[in-house]
């Protein structure tokens, strides 16, 4: 494959946004960024991307998707063809061997789609190969318009220029061609804007082909709905939901339980392990991998976040997260960037963790938070305990040892340090470092005054209830 051209100049008005259409996301990649992942299948000596609207964002933005892309500046949108022409100057002014065009648009379109027009396209030896596809609605495509008797296309013609009989046509031009790069250029030299967009169009270099003798195909799409380009945020929802169930059915296929596919939303960037199950409710976001028999939901955002094999992850939101194997977390639990979970550690009811290692086997179970901390293996941290991490100036770590028990509702004062084997008295406030096989107690010592009931709020509901309690230890002695 000697290039391919993506066209991605346009604004997108009917996106009625701030953000440039191909720049709009679904299933964790840009517009652009699914086409351009598509057209790397093909393995290109040069990968061409046609920017104008918002170029500067739209270049930026394509080198984080790929480094080897290049882009080509289209100042003013002179059309499709002026498009084309832009990037095979940008390249030299033409090319040697097969050059392969996409729109920007179109995020369902596969390597492997392109890869067999490309097929087609050699064999038949064609000067252009065409991606068709028959569609229920050909409003504002371009028809394929072909000879009646010999079924050869001999036309594209755009929705705005074409007549009532030509408009009843169902087979549309995906915007996917394959050409022979010198004639492509060639025959661009020849297009004239003479239309009702007073545009270039692209679709123009087919007949001026065909006119001049040369092999002129067309390869009609198995699914039409591969081809779909996107307008407007409607046609953006329905190929998120068209792309989302494709991803799912390749975790499905790959061994992944999904136990309902209509409520789950999985990027094209996650992978997985046979086994793994994920239950409804649940989003797999950006570089998310599932191992063996990990088990996610229902109700969890997983973004940047790794299960290991049979962790178990139940309503809950992780973020740039490592759960480790056999680990539980949840429910109800917020994982945030920099936590990793030894083996079988816990993370469970109302806990929150970020930049924290959690040991093997430690547990953390109930109503907590642990912010910039490494805790040790077999550790269990009391219910209700605050790792107190920010001074109001900056963050401070806290460190405990492996095979603590601290009690429920502490406090500790980061920088602290807690040694192996230490116990800790529940309430307390830690704020000193303390030595490894000590109990800590910091808490203010426990004060009965008798009587004060009596005293201070007499007949009342309370007071009665103690004077009762007094005449019933009386009877009984
Ligand atoms: C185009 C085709 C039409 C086809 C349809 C498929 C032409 C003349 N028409 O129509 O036959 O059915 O796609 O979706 O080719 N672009 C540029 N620079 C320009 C003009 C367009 O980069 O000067 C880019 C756009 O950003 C877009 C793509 O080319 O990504 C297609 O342009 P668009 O205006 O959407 O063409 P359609 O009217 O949809
Ligand atoms: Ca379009």
């Amino acid at each position: 494959m000697a290039a391919v051209i993506v066209l991605a100049a346009g604004e997108g008005t009917r996106m009625k946004s701030k953000t440039p259409k191909v720049l709009h996301e679904i299933s964790g990649r840009s517009l652009v960024g699914h086409v351009v992942t598509a057209a790397r299948e093909l393995d290109p000596e040069h990968l061409v991307v046609v920017v104008g609207h918002a170029s500067e964002q739209v270049t930026a933005h394509l080198a984080t998707v790929d480094s080897q892309v290049r882009t080509a500046y289209q100042a003013v949108q002179g059309g499709t063809g002026h498009a084309v022409r832009t990037a095979l100057e940008e390249l030299g002014g033409t090319i040697e061997g097969t050059v392969i065009v996409v729109c920007g648009d179109t995020p369902l379109l596969s390597g492997a789609t392109l890869t067999a027009l490309a097929a087609v396209h050699t064999a038949d030896a064609n000067a252009v190969t065409v991606l068709t596809a028959e569609v229920p609605d050909a409003t504002g495509y371009g028809r394929i318009v072909r000879d009646a008797a010999s079924g050869a296309v001999t036309e594209i013609v755009e929705h705005k220029d074409a007549t009532d009989a030509q408009r009843a046509i169902r087979e549309i031009n995906s915007g996917v061609f394959a050409f022979d790069g010198r004639l492509l250029t060639d025959a661009l030299g020849k297009v004239r804007a003479d239309n009702s967009q007073g545009e270039e169009y692209l679709t123009d270099v087919l007949s001026i082909l065909r006119e001049a003798g040369h092999r002129v195909g067309a390869s009609v799409a198995a699914d039409h709905r591969e081809i779909l380009g996107i307008n407007n945020r409607v046609q953006l929802a329905q190929a998120r939901t068209l792309l989302n169930e494709r991803l799912l059915e390749r975790a499905m296929l790959a061994g992944v339980t999904v136990v309902d596919p209509a409520t789950t939303l999985i990027d094209a960037t996650v992978t997985y392990e046979q086994d793994a199950i994920v239950h409804p409710g649940t989003q797999l976001l950006g570089t998310t991998h599932l191992a063996e028999d990990a088990e996610v939901g229902p109700n969890s955002r997983l973004t940047d976040t790794t299960v290991h094999a049979g962790a178990r992850v139940d309503n809950t939101v992780a973020v740039g997260a490592e759960i480790g194997p056999g680990a539980t977390v949840g429910p109800y639990a917020y994982l945030r960037p920099g936590t990793t979970l030894g083996p079988k550690a816990k993370a469970g009811t109302y806990v929150e963790m970020k930049n924290a290692t959690i040991g093997e086997g430690t547990k953390v179970p109930h109503l907590s938070y642990v912010g910039d901390a490494t805790i040790g293996d077999h550790t269990n941290i009391g219910a209700a305990s605050v790792f107190v991490n920010y001074d109001g100036v900056s963050k401070h770590h806290t460190t405990i040892g492996s095979h603590c028990r601290t009690g429920s509702d502490n406090m500790f004062v980061a920088p602290v340090t807690v040694g192996d084997g230490v116990y800790t008295a529940a309430g307390s406030v830690i704020t000193k470092d303390v030595p490894p096989g000590s109990l800590a107690v910091a808490r203010g010592q426990q004060r009965n005054i008798a009587g004060w009931v009596a005293r201070k709020r007499p007949g009342s509901a309370a007071a009665q209830a103690a004077q009762a309690a007094a005449e019933e230890a009386d009877s009984e002695s």
